[in-house]
């Protein structure tokens, strides 16, 4: 009898262990955590180091920026110069890979991270860990798709891996076109008319441009009086994914997580995945 009991009390918090476990897989799977320009809340934006440090906080994904340089290189960084990130102030399409090369993209943020060069596409491809995710931003036109489609066939990442993400709808276009075993999402923020109040682009300007595009998906801004649930759901119904950025408050991550995000960009990778609800 005493040998029973134990087998079924072992047995009770074997299937709670299931359980408890089942429940850390689906929540970590239900909205990818993508770190903004990497952990860049404490590395410096857009580095190995900040992409390095993303992983080791837990993110499903990193985002980062990229941009073309003179030699036909694709870099890794925000801005269109390198004046607030870097040393030195070059403009990014006027420069080569070997000039940007010697500039310094750590000291900005701190000592600490001294010396970090810019890297290239190809770089942070390379520390995509198995089974994670990079959102590649595009931050030029168009003529940067066939270099991205060369450094993407050499890399060790399958296609699942790597998705383009840009607020320039020609770069959709030419990425779906020219790659199209990678997703694309379409980037968009929001501005309220002072004189209507009301909010553009409508949902409707949305729908319209996400499918004359041929986007897999919303990318969008951080905008709760607009992304709403009525929101989602015309999102949905074209079976578009829906995905928003940057969420750094716990209180954000909660409201787009009840939406159904399917992933929240964020600076604090971390701490915004704590801040979820498990069901
Ligand atoms: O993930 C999209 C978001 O990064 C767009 O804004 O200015 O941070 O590149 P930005
Ligand atoms: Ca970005």
């Amino acid at each position: 009898m005493h040998q029973h009991n134990f087998l079924l009390r072992s047995l009770a918090f074997l299937i709670l262990l299931g359980v408890h476990s089942a429940w850390d897989t689906q929540m970590a799977s239900a909205q990818l955590i993508i770190a903004h320009r990497g952990a860049s809340a404490e590395a410096p934006e857009n580095t190995l180091a900040a992409f390095k440090l993303a992983w080791k906080k837990g993110a499903d994904g990193i985002e980062g920026d990229f941009y073309l340089s003179r030699d036909g290189q694709i870099v890794t960084i925000h801005d269109a110069t390198t004046k607030r990130t870097a040393n030195k102030n070059l403009v990014v399409a006027d420069s080569t890979l070997a000039q940007l090369r010697k500039l310094d993209f750590g000291s900005w943020k701190s000592k600490e991270y001294a010396g970090e060069r810019i890297p290239t596409l190809s770089e942070v491809l390379a520390i995509v860990p198995p089974g994670k995710k990079i959102f590649i931003e595009i931050k030029c036109g168009p003529e940067i798709v066939p270099e991205l489609k060369n450094v993407l066939s050499t890399s060790k990442l399958n296609p699942s891996q790597t998705i383009v993400i840009a607020f320039d709808k020609k770069v959709i276009v030419a990425v779906k076109d020219q790659i199209p075993q990678i997703k694309a999402y379409w980037l968009t923020g929001f501005k309220r008319s002072k004189l209507t109040g009301k909010w553009h682009p409508t949902i409707a300007t949305l729908m319209k441009t996400l499918k004359a595009i041929g986007a897999d998906g919303l990318d969008t801004q951080n905008n709760m009086a607009i992304v709403n649930a009525d929101f989602v759901k015309t999102l949905r119904a074209a079976e578009l994914e829906f995905h928003v950025w940057t969420i750094d408050k716990p209180s954000e991550a909660r409201y787009f997580q009840r939406l159904g995000a399917d992933s929240l960009t964020t600076n604090h990778a971390k701490e915004i995945r704590q801040s979820l609800v498990r069901p």
